[in-house]
């Protein structure tokens, strides 16, 4: 995806007090950032951020970590962070937003400090020679082995049928379990606790499908 650069994006987020900065100092003690031992859930690849912004807003007991590598993108979700903050007069304490690579999860998180990570409308990556850079491949698939608890999940969204089906392949090729399957979510009872993306309210605004699984190990 080609994005428009927005001049001082960099020196925006660079400044920001929503960004976590320089998050490998935190590794092994995320607790200390938060000032809390609630458990730590990431969303990786969260764009504007809509998902997890409500997800903390519902959610106090549990702290969030959003992930996105590109800083123009990342902009947008703080602002929007910043006003329903100024909404609701109060500053979401349980959440902090990464401007890093989802490469460097190990570097960032000790093994177990992880108890979920959410891959939301990922990028698909058509090329069967990008196929490694797909966010459910086996590359990544080892990285959040390396940082997840025992118990820890990753729950995928996507309305990329061609996506979905190689990832229900390839993730238990990677030793992991599929433990929950939908290529309808909003049909389905437990919709009505789904937290909707922004590209989720895109596409199924068109009519398309939402397909969701769960993978442990
Ligand atoms: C298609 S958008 C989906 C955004 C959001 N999750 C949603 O559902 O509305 C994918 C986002 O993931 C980010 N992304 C892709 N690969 C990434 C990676 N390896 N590390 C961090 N962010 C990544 C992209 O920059 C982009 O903003």
């Amino acid at each position: 995806m080609r994005l428009r650069h927005i001049p001082g994006c960099e020196q925006f987020v660079a400044e920001s007090p929503s960004v976590v900065h320089d998050p490998m100092q935190y590794k092994g003690h995320w607790q200390e950032y938060f000032g809390n031992d609630h458990p730590v859930e990431l969303e990786i690849g969260m764009g504007k951020g809509k998902f997890i912004r409500e997800l903390s807003r519902r959610h106090p007991e549990i702290n969030f970590l959003g992930l996105e590598r590109y800083e123009t993108v990342l902009m947008k979700a703080i602002k929007r962070k910043e006003q329903e903050e100024l909404a609701e007069d109060a500053s979401r304490k349980n959440l902090g937003f990464l401007c890093v690579d989802a490469n460097l999860l190990p570097e960032i998180f000790a093994p177990g400090e992880v108890a979920k990570i959410y891959l939301n409308f990922s990028d698909p990556w058509p090329k069967t020679s990008h196929s490694q850079r797909r966010l459910t491949s086996p590359r990544f698939m080892k990285l959040y082995d390396q940082v997840l608890t025992k118990e820890g999940v990753v729950e995928f969204k996507t309305d990329n049928q061609g996506l979905f089906a190689w990832s229900l392949e390839s993730i238990p090729e990677s030793g992991w379990e599929i433990i929950y399957v939908t290529h309808d979510l909003h049909a389905q009872p437990e919709a009505a606790e789904n937290v909707m993306t922004e590209y989720e309210e895109k596409f199924s605004g068109r009519g398309q499908k939402i397909c969701k699984l769960i993978a442990r190990r």
